[in-house]
């Protein structure tokens, strides 16, 4: 029997627009108990078209209610990605009898000058909010930051800079990072630009997001600078690459022991996966809460607008904390499922020690849905050449994923995980990570979904997330290696009721 598309592939828990194009997650912020977040959105087709703001709320980053249209295209152009911050000083003046604005900053993509020639098409504009996001008023000077003739100028981000009591942007420009800076959110001054000559260049830089964070939760602040790129990521396509530094209202300078990092690694990826693109953090977390909070878009420009779904197209990511851990003299920008969705888990096994593949047994006696599943283990004595942990149905299909020993790599193979031929870049290849250095042992994490899986190694230092369309829902399970006598330790399995 053949199943709905909206059976067999619209995600448990992962947000898709009811129906329509969408991509980058935009203006996120937290306000009053609500979690708010903006997506490109195309609401008349499945494919990119004239962008818009498309909006949806949540209470804990994990179930979304999604809302009317933010903000729609105009006379100047598409609404490209951009970010929103909580005016709460009310600096810009757009605030109204003691409410205070909300303040979008985004791209103005003019399309008709784009198709006339010109390179100066893309500009900064802001638009305001005196409802908690719900309508918006576009400001009448727009834009704020004209083009300076160059052609990739796009995806503001804005972060209040605290020491300097400032508003601060980072923003796309081509090859590199440019920062501006702004007392009232209208007028913005250049300040300096970071990038032409490091990292990964093999396609433009997009959607930067530049925060200070802690390092190891402890007194030292970082700022940590995150790029996507598309292409040239690590497996092919869109990927995102981060940097750590440190920023003093005016530059980004780029952190000694980080850029030992980047001689030896050339760029440094937040996720390993061919799925997780254009993420950006969350404006306004109280600082009783302290989090950096972050949501990609789960596609990859390569095959994003032909994957086989058609009433919708595209998912964001889980929403993940982001932690700066430095071990030794080695940074890396953890980042892991937020701890709200665990609040939807409701059957649960686990087992403290286990030997070779008993955890096939475990799961088929459980009828446990693997469309909603959370899978914790750690791997103990990494002396087996290849860990291989396979997620399969009947007819086939099969996902892989694991650890190469030998080649000291984490892999994700979906070439045979179903549908593959509606695009020759889903699946030329097997993903890749590299095994860091520091690893002394493993602690394997996945989220799986109808259409996607999230792998989470050590809390988040290494992560793949990709996307895969079986032809029915993946419910079988198991791990292998050539010596079967490995042995796993605190095995947790949990099903998401949502
Ligand atoms: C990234 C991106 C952004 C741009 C938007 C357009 O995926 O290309 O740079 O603002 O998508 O939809």
């Amino acid at each position: 029997e053949k199943q709905t598309e909206e059976a067999l592939y619209r995600p448990n828990f992962h947000f898709t627009p009811k129906a329509n194009w969408m991509n980058d997650p935009n203006g996120m912020f937290y306000l009053n108990g609500k979690y708010h977040m903006y997506f490109q959105y195309y609401p008349d087709g499945n494919v990119w078209g004239p962008m818009h703001w498309g909006h949806a709320i949540s209470k804990d980053m994990i179930t979304w209610e999604e809302q009317q249209i933010a903000l729609y295209p105009d006379d100047l152009g598409y609404i490209f990605s951009g970010s929103a911050i909580v005016d709460k000083n009310n600096t810009s003046g757009f605030g109204k009898e003691g409410v205070s604005p909300i303040v979008a900053i985004f791209t103005y993509h003019d399309a008709k000058s784009e198709k006339a020639g010109n390179i100066n098409y893309q500009s900064q504009a802001i638009a305001y909010s005196l409802d908690e996001g719900l309508t918006w008023t576009k400001h009448e000077n727009n834009p704020v930051i004209s083009n300076p003739d160059i052609k990739d100028f796009r995806d503001p981000k804005v972060v209040w800079d605290d020491s300097n009591k400032k508003w601060v942007m980072a923003l796309a420009a081509g090859n590199k990072i440019m920062f501006y800076s702004s007392l009232n959110l209208k007028e913005w001054k250049l300040k300096s630009d970071f990038g032409e000559n490091i990292g990964a260049h093999g396609g433009v830089w997009e959607c930067p997001d530049l925060f200070p964070i802690k390092v190891n939760n402890g007194e030292e602040t970082k700022w940590v600078l995150i790029v996507s790129i598309n292409p040239g990521g690590p497996n092919g396509g869109s990927a995102t690459q981060y940097f750590v530094g440190d920023f003093n209202g005016n530059t980004f300078k780029l952190d000694e022991d980080f850029s030992n990092q980047l001689k030896k690694e050339n760029a440094i990826w937040l996720d390993y996966g061919r799925d997780n693109y254009a993420g950006v953090t969350w404006s306004n977390i109280p600082e009783s809460d302290g989090r950096k909070l972050f949501i990609g878009w789960m596609s990859n420009w390569e095959y994003g607008q032909e994957v086989p779904t058609f009433k919708w197209r595209s998912s964001m990511t889980v929403a993940r904390e982001l932690k700066l851990k430095k071990t030794g003299n080695s940074f890396c920008l953890q980042n892991s499922p937020v701890n709200e969705l665990y609040s939807y888990a409701t059957k649960s096994i686990s087992k403290d020690s286990i030997k070779s593949n008993k955890i096939e047994d475990l799961l088929s006696e459980s009828d446990i849905d693997f469309a909603k599943l959370n899978l914790q283990f750690e791997l103990k004595d990494l002396k087996s050449e290849v860990y291989n942990l396979l997620f399969y149905n009947k007819e086939g299909d099969t996902l892989s994923l694991g650890l190469d020993n030998i080649k000291n790599e984490f892999f994700i193979n979906r070439k045979k995980a179903g549908k593959v031929d509606f695009s020759e870049k889903f699946a030329y290849n097997i993903s890749k990570a590299k095994v860091p250095e520091t690893f002394e042992e493993l602690n394997v994490q996945i989220l799986l979904d109808k259409t996607s899986v999230e792998v989470f190694y050590n809390n988040g230092e290494i992560v793949m997330t990709e996307l895969f369309f079986p032809k029915s829902p993946l419910e079988l399970f198991s791990i292998s290696s050539k010596d079967e006598t490995f042995k796993i330790e605190n095995l947790k399995i949990q099903e998401f009721k949502f």
